[in-house]
């Protein structure tokens, strides 16, 4: 199986990682700086910038940022055209696709499509990257230069 990484704040992607039954790293706030030393699939919820350091912390230690290979965003579609801000502006940022959007700890259909990207993705079957939403920038990125300090 190709790599997983999540972070969490409340919980919720964490229930989400659980219910795939996928062995995935947890990015630790106390401990962000882990090498995942291959490629790997990120899934993470979305906030505002300033609490999402950790995942900053993490993608520029050693190869993770290199290493990124796709995006899965959780979010809450009340947030409107800032569902799964963060994906997105990590998707924007390092040119790396997302792979899939799910809201809160997602439903059984996104257990299902979830497991089988990665399923796909680990047999080098590139099915999962070519069906990779486009995902329009979102409007409110405008003036935010999140991660831009490490653009690509
Ligand atoms: C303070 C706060 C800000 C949030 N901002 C956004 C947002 O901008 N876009 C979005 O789609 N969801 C937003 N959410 C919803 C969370 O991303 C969503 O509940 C997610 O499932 C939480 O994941 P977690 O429990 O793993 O941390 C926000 C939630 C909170 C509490």
């Amino acid at each position: 199986m190709v790599a997983v990484a999540f972070y969490t704040i409340t919980g919720q992607t964490a229930h989400f990682i659980d219910k795939t039954g996928l062995v995935a790293h947890q990015i630790e706030d106390a401990n962000p700086h882990y090498d995942m030393g291959e490629k790997y699939v990120l899934v993470l919820p979305s906030y505002q910038d300033f609490m999402m350091d950790s995942v900053v912390d993490f993608l520029t230690y050693k190869n993770n940022k290199k290493n990124l290979i796709g995006l899965i965003g959780c979010g809450n579609r009340n947030f409107n055209d800032l569902f799964a801000q963060t994906a997105k502006k990590i998707s924007v940022t390092l040119h790396v696709p997302i792979l899939y959007l799910l809201e809160l700890s997602g439903n059984s259909e996104d257990v299902v499509n979830v497991r089988q990207i990665i399923e796909q993705l680990s047999q080098s079957d590139k099915t999962a990257q070519q069906k990779a939403k486009e995902v329009e920038k979102p409007k409110e990125l405008g003036n935010i230069s999140f991660l831009s300090d490490y653009r690509q």
